[in-house]
């Protein structure tokens, strides 16, 4: 999508694709109410095993890492099992933040925006976030944010859901609450063409950029989608500052 006429970058409505009519959420609302029961129904196959696709990132050399959006601490505790030590999350969900702060593999949560985090400028070699742009109505912000925070030669990982899924699907970002009602969380459709101008308006250079499909390892997890096999489902994206 192109940069708007108020320079808005990406968030395509998602009501026009909607084919479940869940009553719909703001994020922290949301995940305030999905916090217990989220790391039992997120897929590792979504975010993670796109992860350990990625060639570019030496996570061993990764000397400190911001993850904006770190929810509970899922995608801080992989950045730890690959040896990254010093990491720093923010979220804005306050009950997500306390079972990172359980959890304990951040050295610093901070509850905040990840368009305005707070964090030191350019103070993080890399700069991570899973799961979280299709929250976000603009993505020209995320990117620059991520850009200041971001050290000189920083590499920025940006998982995200694939646009095809959402549209195909028809399906938010959504949850079971206590009363077995299907909710969902504010969503929006970012087109692969948005990630690319918000970032390349904020500086970044693509260098790695991985699509996950629905396969054998989804269809075990999830045996009801055999009709989206071969959709692409997530994407992850590396980003780099400087050449
Ligand atoms: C699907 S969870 C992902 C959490 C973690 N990265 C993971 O992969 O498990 C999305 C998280 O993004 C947070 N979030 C959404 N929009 C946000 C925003 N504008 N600023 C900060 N956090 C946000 C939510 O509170 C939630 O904790």
């Amino acid at each position: 999508m192109p940069v708007g006429a108020a320079g808005k970058i990406g968030g395509m409505e998602f009501s026009g694709f909607d084919a479940r009519g869940y009553r719909t959420v703001d994020v922290r609302t949301g995940y305030a109410e999905w916090v217990g029961k989220y790391e039992d129904t997120v897929e590792d196959v979504m975010d993670l095993a796109l992860l350990e696709r990625l060639v570019v990132p030496e996570w061993t050399s990764v000397v400190r890492a911001a993850d904006l959006g770190c929810g509970t601490g899922r995608t801080g505790q992989w950045l730890r099992d690959q040896g990254v030590l010093a990491i720093d999350g923010v979220d804005v969900t306050p009950e997500m933040l306390a079972r990172a702060r359980e959890r304990g593999v951040h050295a610093r949560l901070v509850e905040g925006d990840v368009t305005a985090t707070g964090l030191d400028a350019e103070a993080y070699d890399l700069v991570i976030s899973s799961l979280v742009d299709e929250h976000l109505a603009d993505l020209g912000p995320f990117y620059r944010e991520a850009w200041r925070i971001a050290a000189p030669q920083a590499t920025f990982v940006l998982v995200a859901f694939h646009p095809h899924f959402i549209m195909t699907s028809g399906m938010p970002t959504h949850f079971t609450n206590d009363a077995g009602e299907s909710v969902a969380i504010t969503t929006n459709v970012h087109l692969i063409s948005d990630h690319v101008a918000a970032a390349l308006a904020a500086g970044w250079r693509l260098a790695e950029l991985q699509e996950g499909l629905i396969d054998d390892a989804w269809l075990a997890v999830k045996p009801k989608w055999a009709r989206y096999r071969d959709h692409p489902i997530s994407a992850a994206y590396v980003w780099r500052k400087g050449a």
